[in-house]
């Protein structure tokens, strides 16, 4: 798939934006350049706002007034030239100026004057009338003095922002790995698309800060800005989805994480229809590590663990049984030195009791925690390990180490080294991915799609890390779009969401369901993964899409959500069933509903497409007409999906799909919810 593309992509980690910084360097001399410093196009009504706004932002690149007003050149109504440094000019150009991820060759950097742009405010050291006419409508709610620890500057802080930016368009980086493990050459999903950073979240030591308007008036500024994409890696406290609708409406794409709060059904956010909600999925890297017992029967778990002092020291120790681990469980036993084996005694967060054993481990002095859970994939935890190695096992090699440990009167030991393999199971929906179906409007099916996003090797500093979560998922699927998008530049926003949905996989690699981690863990569903694992190549060749006119949106809006507008479709229309999505979803199906939808034809002219249906089980779906035939003339067909309850009861969801396909290469398929009642609004309590 072609990778040329000099799209703007917009990323939003912290806290408001100000400028966009362009960069441009021409006169050298022997330690300063000047630079022209372009500010984006915001209007400043004021022309002294804009000398203000200059004078602050090189104030604090100097430190003192009178060196940066010496340092001034110019001052333009959108920019400045300055003498400054190489690397005050980095420091300028916003995101982790260390890291080789947004690092540009010379070509590049002067055709672009630098790939990273960066928007931010400065709450304390903004120049005073600046600060007064843009910062209330991005700091609404935060306290300048609560995130004083932050960079005063675009710069990401506590790494999120580098880390999800470097997965949707970091520069291909050969050699790159954590302590040598995931070695290889990290690259975003779109390495030449340029980046333009909105800084949203602010490091305060209650943990990261952000708020609802705060992220709208930055998606304000990407809209005016005129960036392509929108990757939101964040949730806020009110859905702020719905803020997107001007930005999608402009024909910005948007991208959003589902949430890390599964696998609790109803649990998945940022679920507006128009945006793209992204689960996370596992890939196929492993971190295979040996237990090796004193009677030489060894066991393999799962550690990222890469002390290699460690491994070349490494020995059998002794080893403990320690139950849950608890305090108490431990009391009187001596796990000096020791490698301790501990249970996790809670069914829905084995991360909680994992912390615990931890602490009590270390605090004991023992050197390794062998450590019980049920199949979920939380390995991330284990590099929080400094001082004691700890391996992730399930509770039947647990039950065989612990039957070891009490089998034996005298000797009982243990050594652990590790050893990095392939051959996964791979994609499963992560246990921690956020799950259908969508609160706000249960007709909307959500997530939309699933994407990697567990173990992922990502920028932060000048070094890179592993990390998981649907914040990692989701820039995947905005690097993704953003390749779409140079592919397809006349493509709208619901066909490029319509093309990931309709091509994505439901089986993965060897021809096998695609599982989902939950307790217990199960085939994935549409609530899990949407339309499936995105499959970009597929993508980029869908066959048919699902097209939506903006105007749609504002109805469904309108119907929905804007309290203080006009409805104009009549209430038993239904337009959450007839919004043309990629999906179907029906959450109070009593005894029928008729449910139509629209599809456009962009692959060949001529296509005959026909209607494969799987029916929800207890639940009878009928497409008409059957067979489309597209031609010049005709390149759109709108068809009828009729629901028909077998039985009348308060049933659960159950799941199916429609696919059209064309004989050939294009299978498009649609994932389907269905749920039977007896009464409207039946919660679903069992
Ligand atoms: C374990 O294997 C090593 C060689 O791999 C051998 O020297 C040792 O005797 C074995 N120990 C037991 C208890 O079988
Ligand atoms: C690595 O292991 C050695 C030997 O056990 C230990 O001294 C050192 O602190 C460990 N380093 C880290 C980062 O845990
Ligand atoms: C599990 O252990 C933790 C830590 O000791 C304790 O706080 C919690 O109540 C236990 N949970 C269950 C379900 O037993
Ligand atoms: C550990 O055991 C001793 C005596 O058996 C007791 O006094 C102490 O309270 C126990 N500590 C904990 C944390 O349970
Ligand atoms: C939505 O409501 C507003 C009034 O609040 C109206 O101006 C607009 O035309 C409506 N849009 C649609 C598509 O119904
Ligand atoms: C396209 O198909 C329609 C019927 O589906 C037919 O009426 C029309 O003439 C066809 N147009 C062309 C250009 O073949």
């Amino acid at each position: 798939m072609a990778s040329q593309t000099h799209n703007w992509f917009l990323f939003l980690l912290c806290m408001i934006t100000l400028q966009c910084y362009q960069i441009f360097s021409t006169v050298a001399t022997p330690d300063a350049k000047l630079y022209i410093v372009y500010m984006g196009e915001r209007k400043h009504d004021n022309p002294e706002d804009v000398t203000a706004s200059h004078h602050g932002l090189l104030t604090s690149l100097f430190g003192r007034k009178e060196d940066a007003l010496a340092s001034l050149v110019y001052s333009y109504k959108h920019g400045f030239a300055a003498m400054i440094t190489e690397e005050q000019a980095e420091e300028l150009a916003g995101i982790w100026p260390e890291s080789k991820s947004f690092t540009m060759t010379a070509t590049d950097r002067s055709r672009h004057g630098g790939k990273a742009c960066a928007r931010s405010a400065r709450p304390s050291d903004l120049p005073t009338a600046a600060a007064r006419s843009s910062a209330p409508d991005y700091t609404a709610g935060i306290d300048a003095d609560d995130v004083k620890e932050d960079f005063l500057s675009p710069r990401d802080f506590f790494g999120h922002g580098t880390y999800t930016a470097s997965i949707a368009v970091g520069s291909v980086v050969p050699g790159a790995s954590f302590h040598g493990l995931a070695t290889g050459a990290a690259r975003g999903g779109a390495p030449r698309t340029r980046l333009a950073v909105y800084k949203v979240i602010w490091s305060s030591s209650e943990g990261p800060v952000a708020t609802s308007a705060g992220v709208l008036a930055a998606i304000d500024d990407a809209i005016h800005d005129g960036v392509d994409v929108l990757s939101l890696s964040l949730v806020v406290p009110h859905d702020d989805s719905f803020g997107a609708l001007h930005a999608v409406a402009k024909g910005v794409t948007v991208v959003y994480a589902g949430g890390n709060s599964g696998p609790t059904p109803q649990s998945i956010v940022n679920t507006a229809p128009w945006v793209i909600t992204v689960a996370a999925s596992t890939i196929d890297r492993s971190f295979p590590t040996v237990i090796r017992l004193g009677n030489n029967r060894t066991f393999i778990g799962q550690s990222i663990f890469y002390n290699r002092t460690y491994q070349s020291r490494n020995k059998f120790r002794p080893l403990h049984d320690g139950g849950s681990c608890t305090q108490e469980s431990l009391n009187g036993t001596d796990i000096s030195r020791s490698i301790v084996l501990c249970n996790s005694n809670n069914s829905i967060s084995p991360v909680f009791s994992f912390i615990e054993a931890l602490s009590n481990v270390l605090n004991a002095g023992g050197k390794g925690l062998i450590f019980a859970q049920f199949t979920t994939n939380i390995l991330d935890i284990t590099y929080q390990c400094t001082g004691v190695i700890c391996v992730l096992v399930d509770f039947d090699v647990a039950n065989r180490i612990s039957n070891y440990a009490a089998a034996k009167r005298q000797v009982f030991s243990a050594s652990i080294s590790f050893v990095v393999g392939e051959g996964v199971l791979s994609p499963k929906v992560a246990w921690f991915s956020s799950r259908g179906p969508a609160v706000p409007f249960p007709g909307v099916l959500k997530p939309d799609v699933a994407a990697p996003g567990v173990s992922i090797l990502g920028a932060e500093r000048d070094s890179y890390v592993l990390g998981s979560g649907t914040s990692a998922a989701c820039p995947h699927v905005s690097g993704v779009v953003a390749l779409l998008k140079s592919l397809h530049p006349d493509w709208s926003h619901a066909a490029i969401k319509s093309a990931l949905v309709t091509t994505a996989s439901n089986i993965n690699a060897y021809g096998m369901p695609i599982q989902a981690e939950s307790t217990p863990r199960k085939i994935a569903d549409p609530f899990d993964l949407g339309g499936g694992q995105i499959d970009p190549n597929r993508a980029s060749d869908p066959g048919l899409v699902y097209d939506i006119d903006p105007r749609e949106y504002f109805e469904f809006f309108n119907c929905t959500a804007g309290r203080f507008s006009v409805c104009a479709q009549a209430r038993d229309q239904q337009p959450v069933y007839n919004l043309n999505l990629p999906a179907i979803s029906v959450p109070d199906l009593m005894t029928r509903k008729t449910v139509w939808r629209r599809v456009t034809n962009v692959g060949e002219v001529d296509a005959v497409y026909k209607a494969l249906v799987e029916s929800p089980p207890g639940v009878r779906v009928d497409v008409q007409p059957p067979v489309l035939v597209f031609n010049a003339t005709a390149k759109v067909h709108d068809f009828k999906v009729s629901f028909k309850a077998a039985h009348k009861l308060q049933g659960d969801y159950v799941f199916g799909s429609l696919t059209w396909s064309d004989g050939g290469d294009h299978v498009v398929r649609m994932p389907i919810a269905a749920r039977v009642v007896i009464q409207d609004f039946y919660a679903d309590v069992e």
